[in-house]
């Protein structure tokens, strides 16, 4: 195992000394998640955003997690180590579009997936995260009619869960909708006793074999508190390093994607993040989260609405 010690003690070195926090997604790689100052999914990320004292956040995830906090607090820096570091599921949905696709569908209030570029977020009135998708649909009116965006299979999901009036944005996640169907029932014979949990990024035919679906914070409390000794996970790959962290005495096994060749095991993105990087990006305070102050101010109403909603259903 490659020796960190050095890195790792100029990371904390320069950390101290800006008053700099570091926030982690499950889906960093394990010496990131493990010199985080908090690791988290991303409502639990954006919580941690808005609170901290810090006067800079550096955020190891991606770009819409990082633009996210720069909304929730638009006083600090926010920084995020490589700029690069995007979303596939983000990308499949873009602002010109979206719009046309609003104004054809008028009268539905506009719930997005926290994985939306800030000029989406804008174009909402209330985001959403995985942990949190189906409280806050539920929380609405039952006659209120619903544009969900952008991830298609979350959007069924929740669909499927609540019977709402739902349009769905047809986005997905380039490692989620790759999860084989066969790769599962080949572990599953391996394994009969093994439990598989599921993000609810997964097309349809993985979250129907699942015992449980849930955001990378549920799937990593479910292995928690459930007495299986395996488990089949059907998301990225990062969250085993807190699984195995948690639950040493049992056995995680992930996945694979239908085609082996796709590059699509991990999330390309969130891999782009790295110890020298994160360095490098507190001491020079570069590259730094700007967003346009007209998409900042709009895209806070509906972030708000879902920190609000979460605060009150105790989420
Ligand atoms: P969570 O909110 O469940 O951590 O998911 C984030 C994500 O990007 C899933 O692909
Ligand atoms: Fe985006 Fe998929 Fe990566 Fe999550 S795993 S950050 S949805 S590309």
């Amino acid at each position: 195992m490659k020796d960190n010690s050095d890195i790792v003690r100029k990371i904390n070195d320069v950390r101290k000394k800006k008053n700099a926090v570091i926030l982690a997604h499950y889906y960093q790689t394990g010496d990131i998640q493990d010199i985080a100052d908090f690791t988290g999914d991303s409502l639990a990320l954006s919580q941690k955003a808005a609170e901290t004292n810090a006067d800079i956040i550096l955020f190891a995830g991606v770009k819409f997690m990082a633009e996210t906090a720069k909304i929730l607090a638009p006083g600090k820096k926010v920084l995020l180590p490589d700029l690069m570091a995007g979303c596939s599921l983000a990308d499949s949905c873009n602002p010109i579009d979206f719009k046309k696709f609003i104004n054809d569908n008028p009268g539905r209030t506009v719930i997005s997936y926290v994985n939306t570029t800030a000029e989406i977020k804008a174009l909402s009135d209330i985001i959403c995260t995985s942990s949190n998708a189906v409280k806050i649909v539920e929380s609405l009116p039952e006659n209120e009619k619903i544009i969900f965006a952008p991830d298609r299979n979350l959007g069924n999901f929740i669909l499927n869960k609540t019977g709402r009036d739902m349009i769905i944005w047809k986005g997905t996640c380039h490692v989620h909708e790759e999860f084989s169907l066969e790769g599962i029932i080949k572990l599953k014979k391996q394994y009969p006793e093994a439990k598989v949990i599921v993000h609810p990024e997964c097309e349809l035919p993985i979250r129907l074999v699942a015992d449980f679906i849930g955001s990378t914070s549920a799937l990593l409390s479910f292995t928690e508190k459930d007495d299986s000794k395996t488990y089949i996970i059907a998301t990225e790959p990062g969250i085993i390093h807190q699984m195995k962290k948690s639950n040493p005495g049992k056995l995680f096994l992930h996945v694979p994607p239908r085609d082996s060749t796709c590059g699509c095991e991990e999330c390309s993105f969130m891999k782009l993040i790295t110890l020298e990087k994160i360095y490098n990006c507190l001491l020079n305070e570069a590259p730094e989260i700007i967003i346009d102050n007209d998409i900042l101010i709009r895209a806070q109403k509906p972030i708000n609405r879902m920190m609000e909603i979460s605060r009150r259903l105790g989420l």
